[in-house]
């Protein structure tokens, strides 16, 4: 076993924000946070997930990363530091595994988006193309998403063989600010296409009427999802922190950006969504739709169309290293395996795991999971995130608040914290609000997805 002392550690001052801030902004964000909200209602959704994000999401988020920086270790060595010889480092354990299956589905759309670095230009320079059958082409034809599933997946291994500093904390410093800039520039377009209000009033004004429990079971999953909680991509993280950075105040920072992020992507569109005739619950192809979509109809959209989805790709390429770091970080510590071992043989077989996910949309279309009706990817993302997720962070606020204690916790939180101090509220949240909401919230859902 590594001592904490010879553990790589986070160069600078921002890194571990910039890190934080790469595995939470992805996918999540530009892809799920948009279909989700257009498939449970628009504005209602939002506003839910924006109360998930602050009960939930943040308090979670300071209590992962103050395991992490606790024990500077892995999620299950973590767990076997603060309660030796008991059954906690389960609990690790499940966000391992939680990682691996996210991992193996994650590829697969980060490949989508690969491709769609040179689909988006037959999508934006061919006349009358149906934006909707390019996408469902790319899909459900074989090869061509598990060559770019391959691709993505060896990016990803290939940055985690090189290590924490140089791997992961150069990428994201770039690739932030480029989003957002982007971002914006889309905006501008989806806003000014006629038509573009009904979307607008679609994305603000909430109709609570569609609100069941699912809609919350979605609304948390999300948090967590777009969050990286509840599988200990962040715990792994802050265990790179050495004891001089600040807690509270970082994990403001990252959950800011991530939910500014989000909200920008419904910005850009549901304007789009509207004006050009889509219909908001298109589901996983949403933005592969609708966006190509909006290009078309810009000045250099094939430019901006190439553009995006190279950042998206990035985007998601930050994350997935999270993902992988997760169970990377375990073998080291824990195995003894080195780090370019454990990246790739993980690597092989993450990606093995996410072929069904891939056939799912051609040689396997007809398979849908018993109960939910969704596709093998959205089965994989529904476990995941509806399930392991909010379990894994629930489990891990029962540890801190009645195991490790929220005493213990807030003396490391507050360790050096100077923008926010952690209190009595935080261990509050961390006892009552957090594990009561998620319990009510998932029992509720689940029960309502599966009697119909
Ligand atoms: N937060 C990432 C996104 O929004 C996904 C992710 C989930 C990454 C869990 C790490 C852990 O795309």
């Amino acid at each position: 076993m590594q001592s904490p002392i010879e553990r790589e550690s986070w160069a600078t001052r921002v890194g571990f924000i910039l890190a934080a801030s790469g595995s939470a902004v992805g996918l999540g964000n530009i892809w799920r946070f948009p279909y989700m909200t257009g498939e449970h209602g628009g504005a209602a959704f939002l506003i839910i997930y924006l109360v998930a994000i602050i009960l939930i999401g943040y308090p979670v988020m300071v209590n992962e990363i103050i395991v992490g920086r606790k024990t500077n270790r892995n999620p299950i060595g973590a767990f076997k530091a603060l309660a030796p010889n008991t059954p906690w480092w389960l609990v690790g354990a499940l966000g391992v595994f939680t990682g691996f299956v996210i991992l193996s589905y994650y590829s697969v759309v980060a490949g989508w988006s690969l491709a769609y670095v040179y689909k988006v230009v037959i999508a934006t320079t061919t006349a009358d193309v149906e934006h909707a059958d390019v996408f469902v082409g790319h899909i459900t034809s074989v090869w061509e998403p598990i060559f770019w599933h391959a691709v993505f997946m060896a990016l990803t291994v290939g940055i985690i063989a090189g290590g924490v500093v140089r791997g992961i904390q150069k990428w994201v410093t770039v690739l932030m600010p480029a989003i957002i800039i982007l971002l914006v520039i889309l905006i501008i377009r989806a806003v000014t296409l006629p038509g573009a209000g009904e979307g607008l009033s679609y994305y603000l004004r909430p109709d609570f009427g569609e609100v069941t429990s699912r809609t919350f079971l979605a609304a948390i999953a999300q948090a967590f999802f777009t969050l990286s909680l509840g599988m200990g991509a962040i715990i792994t993280y802050g265990s790179y922190l050495r004891g001089r950075h600040e807690i509270p105040g970082n994990a403001a920072s990252v959950v800011g950006i991530d939910t500014g992020i989000a909200i920008l992507a419904g910005f850009a569109i549901f304007p789009a969504i509207f004006a050009l005739g889509f219909s908001p619950a298109a589901g996983p192809g949403l933005v592969f739709i609708t966006l190509p979509a909006v290009f078309a109809e810009m000045p250099l959209g094939t430019l901006f169309g190439i553009m995006f989805f190279v950042l998206l790709s990035f985007a998601a390429l930050t994350s997935a290293i999270s993902l992988l770091e997760v169970v990377t970080a375990w073998l080291i510590d824990e195995k003894g395996w080195t780090r370019k071992q454990s990246a790739i043989v993980m690597g092989i077989i993450i990606f093995t795991v996410g072929l069904p996910a891939t056939l799912g949309y051609s040689v396997l279309s007809g398979v849908t999971f018993p109960g939910l009706g969704t596709d093998l990817l959205d089965t994989y993302d529904w476990f995941a995130n509806s399930i392991f997720l909010p379990l894994g962070g629930l489990l891990t606020a029962i540890f801190v608040g009645y195991i490790w204690g929220t005493k213990n916790a807030i003396e490391e939180g507050n360790r050096n914290a100077r923008f926010i101090k952690l209190g009595n509220w935080w261990g509050f949240l961390i006892r009552y609000v957090v594990p009561v909401l998620i319990g009510v919230i998932m029992i509720m859902g689940i029960y309502d997805t599966f009697s119909g």
